[in-house]
C-alpha cells in the first residue's frame, strides 16, 4: 500500500517533469548551444541488445551531428534476452546512471515500472492512432505509458523454397505436415528438419508458448491461473519432444538461441526454422556463412490442426529513472521512433516497425513481401503475461521445458511440475 502511494505521487511528478523537459528540448538544436545546468539536456547513452543493430550507428551519427552537446553513445548488451535483463537489472538495482535510454524487451515493462526504474511518460509522446495497438499495450503498466514502442515482433516459419520445390511440397500449415516434411529432409536430402530457440532461456518460453497457443491453449488462463497441465500444453510439448526423439529436430538445437539457429539455417543445413523477421534481412544477403539467399520463403507458424499462433515480441524505449539527462533521452527516443527512422531500420535490419502504415507502403512491401502477413501475425499474436515476476515465471517455463526436450523428464511429469511452480509464482505475484 505504502509502495503504491509513493509510486503514484512519484508518477505524477515524473510525468510532469518529462512533459516540460520534452517541450523545451525541441528548441535546443543549434550546434553552438551549451545546455544550461539542470535542463535535463546533455550527453546520453543508449543501451540495446546487439543483435542486428547495423541500423544504429548511422542513425546515431545523424543525431550526433545535429546535437553536438547532446551526443548519444551506444552501449551494446549481450545477444540473449536473459543476459540483457541481468545486466540492466544489476545496474538499476544499484541506481546507476550509466544507461539513459534503454531498449527494453516488451516483457519487462511491469517489473521495471513497478520498481520505479523507468520514468513514466505522457501518452502524448505517441502519435494518436498511428502505432500498432498491441505494441502500445506492451509499453503500458497500470494504465500509464512507461516507454515508447520501438519495434514489434512475431515469429515466422522460414522454409527452403528449393528443397520444397524439389520434393513437390507446399509450406506446411499443420504440425503433422511439418514433421513429415522435416523427416523427409533428413532421409532424402541429408538436412536437419526443423529448428527454433530451444536453449533454456526466454526464446524457449516464446517457442513453447507458441506451440501451446498453436494447439488452442495458453500458458495462463483468462483468470490468471496456470494452464499448462492441459491437453493443449501436452500436445505442444509432445510435438517438440517427438522432434528431438525422432530426429527431425537436431540435438544441437538444445543449445540454440536466435543467432545460433539463424546461422544453422543460413549455412544451409536446415529445412525449416522458426525465428523473428530480422532473419529475413540477414539471410537475404549472400556472404560467407550464408548459402540460402534467394532460396527461402516465410509463412505463418503451423499449428496442431491448421495455422498456428505467434507470441508477441518487440522492444520499447524507456528512460532510466536515474538518467541525468532525461530531456535529451526523450528527444532521442522521439527521433528513433519517428516514421523516417523506423522506415530506415526496417530497410536496413528488417526489424518490424510500430508505425502501422509502414506495413502497406508499396516500396517496402516490394522488398519485404511478407509485411502484410507479418502485420496480421502481430495483430493476432498473444502477449506474454504482464507480470512483475515475469522473469521467475519464464525461468520456470524454459528450464522445465528444456528438461523435457532433453528427455530427462517425461512430458506429463514436466507439465505437472511446471503447473505447481507457476501456481506458486502467480499466487505470489
Ligand atoms: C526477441 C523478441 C523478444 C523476445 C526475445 C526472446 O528479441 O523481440 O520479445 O523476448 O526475442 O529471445
Amino acid at each position: 500500500m505504502q509502495v503504491a502511494r509513493w509510486h503514484r505521487s512519484r508518477l505524477a511528478a515524473a510525468c510532469l517533469a518529462v512533459l516540460i523537459a520534452g517541450c523545451s528540448s525541441a528548441a535546443v538544436t543549434g550546434p553552438a548551444d551549451r545546455p544550461p545546468a539542470n535542463s535535463g539536456l546533455g550527453p546520453i547513452t543508449f543501451a540495446t541488445g546487439k543483435v542486428d543493430t547495423g541500423y544504429l550507428q548511422p542513425l546515431i551519427s545523424q543525431w550526433n551531428a545535429q546535437h553536438p552537446t547532446q551526443r548519444v553513445t551506444p552501449i551494446y548488451l549481450p545477444d540473449d534476452a536473459d543476459d540483457q535483463y541481468a545486466q540492466l537489472v544489476a545496474n538499476l538495482q544499484g541506481h546507476s546512471s550509466v544507461y539513459d535510454v534503454m531498449s527494453l524487451d516488451v516483457i519487462w515493462t511491469a517489473e521495471f515500472a513497478s520498481n520505479g526504474w523507468i520514468t513514466p511518460l505522457s501518452g502524448s509522446v505517441i502519435p494518436p492512432g498511428q502505432f500498432l495497438r498491441p505494441a502500445v499495450e506492451t509499453a503500458t503498466y497500470q494504465g500509464h505509458l512507461y516507454a515508447v514502442p520501438f519495434t514489434s515482433n512475431a515469429e515466422l516459419l522460414y522454409y527452403r523454397t528449393d528443397i520444397l520445390a524439389a520434393a513437390h511440397l507446399n509450406p506446411p500449415q499443420t504440425w503433422a505436415q511439418l514433421a513429415s516434411d522435416a523427416t523427409l529432409a533428413t532421409s532424402r536430402y541429408h538436412l536437419d528438419g526443423y529448428g527454433g530457440q530451444f536453449q533454456s532461456y526466454e526464446g524457449l518460453t516464446v517457442n513453447f508458448a507458441e506451440a501451446v497457443q498453436s494447439a488452442g491453449g495458453s500458458l495462463v488462463s483468462a483468470t490468471g491461473a496456470p494452464a499448462v497441465d492441459t491437453p493443449q500444453a501436452s500436445a505442444a510439448l509432445t510435438f517438440l519432444v517427438s522432434g528431438f526423439r525422432d530426429g527431425w529436430i537436431p540435438q544441437a538445437a538444445l543449445n540454440w538461441n536466435e543467432e545460433a539457429s539463424r546461422r544453422a539455417f543460413e549455412a544451409g543445413t536446415l529445412l525449416f526454422l522458426v525465428n523473428w523477421p530480422y532473419v529475413y534481412g540477414d539471410a537475404s544477403v549472400p556472404g560467407p556463412g550464408n548459402v540460402v539467399a534467394g532460396k527461402f520463403g516465410v509463412t505463418t507458424l503451423p499449428g496442431l490442426r491448421g495455422p498456428g499462433s505467434a507470441t508477441l515480441g518487440g522492444a520499447n524505449l524507456a528512460i532510466s529513472a536515474y538518467s541525468r539527462h532525461p530531456a535529451t533521452a526523450l528527444a532521442f527516443i522521439r527521433f528513433l521512433t519517428s516514421m523516417a527512422s523506423e522506415r530506415y531500420i526496417l530497410l536496413r535490419s528488417a526489424l518490424p516497425p510500430v508505425w502501422t502504415s509502414l506495413y502497406s507502403q508499396p516500396s517496402l512491401v516490394a522488398k519485404f513481401p511478407f509485411l502484410p502477413v507479418l502485420k496480421q501475425a502481430i495483430l493476432a499474436a498473444r502477449p506474454r503475461p504482464a507480470l512483475i515476476d515475469y522473469n521467475q515465471f519464464s525461468l520456470a517455463v524454459s528450464s522445465t521445458v528444456h528438461q523435457a526436450l532433453a528427455q530427462r523428464i517425461s512430458v506429463s511429469a514436466a507439465l505437472a511440475q511446471l503447473s505447481a511452480e507457476l501456481r506458486q509464482i502467480l499466487r505470489a505475484g
